[in-house]
């Protein structure tokens, strides 16, 4: 309560907190709609995570309500130039010629520029505008990968279109914070530029490499089981998914990761307790375990489902083992082990000891090889009768689909090749190598079903024989 409250603070105190060269409680920016009434450059800040100089802005907004609002933005010089254009090369602007961009930039050039782009109606209530000051777009009216349709308008710039700049970014100071924040517009910018970074994939990269470093890092303890070494599969940190820099091992990828609940469908908690109701509802499991856990999402709602089950959560980046039981503790939820450990050995597990195994979004994630020793795993820990739930993507069995949907995913790469790769860069070792409906009949699984859910993913549920 008290951390909530903190954040509260700290959004309504965005002026304070900002105005400090390292803010001591972290910055949340708050989505702000509107019409603006006038703006003011105040100050040259310290430079931010681009590495530029950035200006302060203030302004005053008419709320749709007709109240007043303050706000902030920062802009850099680079921004202020490519505003400028964008104002003298639509013709909507006209009789603005009385707008001049300073030769030099300063806080008093660029004020006395902001001035007397207010003094104009048609700037006022401009989209360039609103995309300059960072408001009036939230992006909580795109559902990413939530359908395919959804999916189209992040990946077809012309069906929906983004802000100019970048909102302004959150600051975080404490990884509690990255838990317990509500997502910001910069975040949701982020993501979506991402999946629009075809042809500039690099120059993306940095952009979105130094961002995520402004996040904490979930480094600290060991989180492996006691006496099990953890030995990690070359691939996870060479070739990585969701444009995540570094990998899942990269401590500060943790919170955008986090941040796919509300762009997956299976990181809902609601639709996976309503999937595990429907399907293992009338079970009563002794032992359940989470492979691949992340964030924990599927690895709550299975421990609240079943108060009497012990719910073993393993996942290879201990980053994300220290952020769930960080979320434990604030949920106080007490019967979940996390712990880091490579699901392809998962020897200090016993045999034949779980009921249920369960898992969401992992098997596609990596070579075939490596997919089919986790199910090799798998089968080795389910008693007999325990059940395999898998929220997954699709295995697509149309050839001529399979092949498109793999062309989609991986833009054209294999994993291992040089060149931009997509957000899934192993869907060809899935959909061609691992073949999952196949596999795991081959291994023994009997009442093999795949029960599709949208164009991103499937539910598998299989049984030990
Ligand atoms: C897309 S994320 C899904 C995370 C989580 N299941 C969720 O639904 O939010 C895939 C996860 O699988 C983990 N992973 C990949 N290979 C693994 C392996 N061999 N053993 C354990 N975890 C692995 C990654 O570290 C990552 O956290």
């Amino acid at each position: 309560m008290r951390r909530i409250l903190s954040l509260a603070v700290a959004q309504l105190s965005c002026l304070a907190a900002v105005s400090l060269a390292a803010p001591k409680a972290s910055f949340i920016p708050r989505y702000q709609e509107g019409t603006p009434l006038g703006m003011r450059c105040v100050a040259l800040d310290p430079q931010d995570f681009r590495g530029q100089p950035i200006y302060r802005i203030e302004f005053d907004i008419e709320t749709p309500n007709n109240g007043k609002e303050e706000g902030m933005i920062h802009r850099s010089w680079n921004e202020f130039q490519k505003f400028d254009k964008m104002l003298h090369s639509r013709w909507v602007f006209d009789n603005i010629s009385d707008v001049v961009l300073p030769a030099e930039d300063s806080v008093e050039s660029l004020h006395e520029y902001l001035q007397i782009a207010g003094q104009h109606e048609s700037i006022l209530i401009s989209t360039e505008l609103s995309d300059f000051l960072g408001i009036n777009w939230s992006g909580q009216d795109l559902g990413f990968m939530s359908t395919l349709t959804e999916f189209m308008k992040v990946v077809i710039p012309q069906a929906y279109r983004a802000p100019e700049f970048p909102p302004e970014p959150p600051i975080f100071t404490t990884e509690l914070d990255t838990i317990t924040a509500p997502e910001t517009p910069f975040e949701i910018y982020v993501y979506l530029m991402a999946f629009r970074a075809r042809g500039h994939l690099s120059e993306y990269l940095e952009f979105f490499n130094s961002f995520l470093n402004t996040y904490p890092d979930f480094s600290g303890e060991d989180v492996s089981p006691p006496g099990h070494e953890v030995v990690t599969p070359p691939h996870f940190d060479q070739t990585y998914v969701h444009f995540l820099p570094g990998g899942y091992n990269n401590g500060h990828t943790v919170r955008i990761s986090y941040l796919g609940k509300s762009k997956f469908n299976f990181l809902h908690e609601d639709l996976i307790r309503e999937y595990i109701l429907k399907y293992h509802g009338e079970k009563q499991p002794k032992r359940i375990l989470d492979i691949g856990t992340g964030p924990g999402f599927s690895a709550f709602v299975l421990a609240e489902l079943f108060p009497e089950a012990e719910v073993i959560a393993v996942d290879l980046a201990a980053p994300y083992i220290r952020m769930a039981r960080q979320w434990q503790t604030l949920r106080n939820i007490t019967n979940i082990k996390f712990y880091q450990a490579n699901a392809e050995d998962l020897s200090f597990l016993e045999s034949e000891t779980f009921d249920i195994i369960n898992y969401a979004y992992v098997l596609h994630e990596m070579p075939a090889d490596n997919a089919k020793m986790i199910v090799d795993e798998m089968y080795r820990l389910l008693k007999s009768g325990g059940v395999m739930n898998g929220f997954e993507v699709p295995y697509v069995e149309n050839i001529v689909e399979r092949f498109f949907y793999i062309e989609f995913n991986t833009w054209g790469h294999h994993w291992d090749d040089n060149g931009e790769k997509g957000p899934e860069p192993y869907t060809e070792e899935y959909e061609l190598g691992a073949q999952l409906s196949l596999y795991l009949e081959e291994v023994g699984f009997k009442d093999v079903q795949q029960i599709d859910y949208t164009y991103f993913e499937s539910l598998f549920l299989a049984t030990k024989s």
